[in-house]
């Protein structure tokens, strides 16, 4: 990380810990906030919230490993996680993987080397009766079937596509 990235980290996370406080209660909502803007939580992320609150940095990590939205390395701009449990499972999750995977060029698991997308496995989102589903981000798509997927990747495809168009302009 250069310097002026350190920097301008330090000043998000002051700011962070200004609106959500200083103490223990405030960890999930910075690292949330972090993950949303970052794609993950660097070490010098954990080390300078870890500081910021006055706790060990053990915790911080404790922390970001043990929930499934947050990661230490990177992930893609959009994760897609597919449900892998038993009536997703039933409902043809395997030919969605499939799709998922043709569509992107990568596992699960893997991110893909632009760093829009990544793939992963998520357990039962309560959509059990629509299924299969699978989250992007945090919006849940259900009855999935290969068109279906196709089109919700090029949706994220063209929304990434503007949003570098609008950073440009
Ligand atoms: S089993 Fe997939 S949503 Fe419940």
């Amino acid at each position: 990380m250069l310097i002026g990235e350190k920097e301008r980290l330090s000043g998000e996370l002051v700011e962070l810990a200004n609106k959500y406080g200083k103490n223990r209660s405030a960890l999930l909502p910075i690292l949330q906030a972090v993950m949303e803007k970052y794609h993950h939580i660097s070490d010098v992320a954990m080390q300078e919230i870890a500081d910021l609150l006055e706790i060990h940095p053990v915790e911080v990590y404790s922390v970001v490993t043990f929930y499934s939205f947050l990661k230490p390395e990177r992930s893609g701009n959009f994760k897609i996680r597919l449900c892998k449990t038993i009536s997703c499972d039933m409902q043809g999750k395997e030919k969605i993987k499939n799709v998922l995977e043709n569509e992107l060029g990568i596992k699960f698991g893997e991110t893909t080397k632009d760093g829009r997308f990544s793939l992963e496995w998520v357990n039962c989102l309560g959509m059990c009766d629509q299924g299969p589903a699978m989250l992007v981000n945090y919006k849940v798509y259900t009855n999935l079937t290969a068109g279906k997927v196709k089109q919700i990747i090029d949706e994220c495809r063209s929304e990434f596509t503007s949003h570098a168009v609008q950073k440009e302009g």
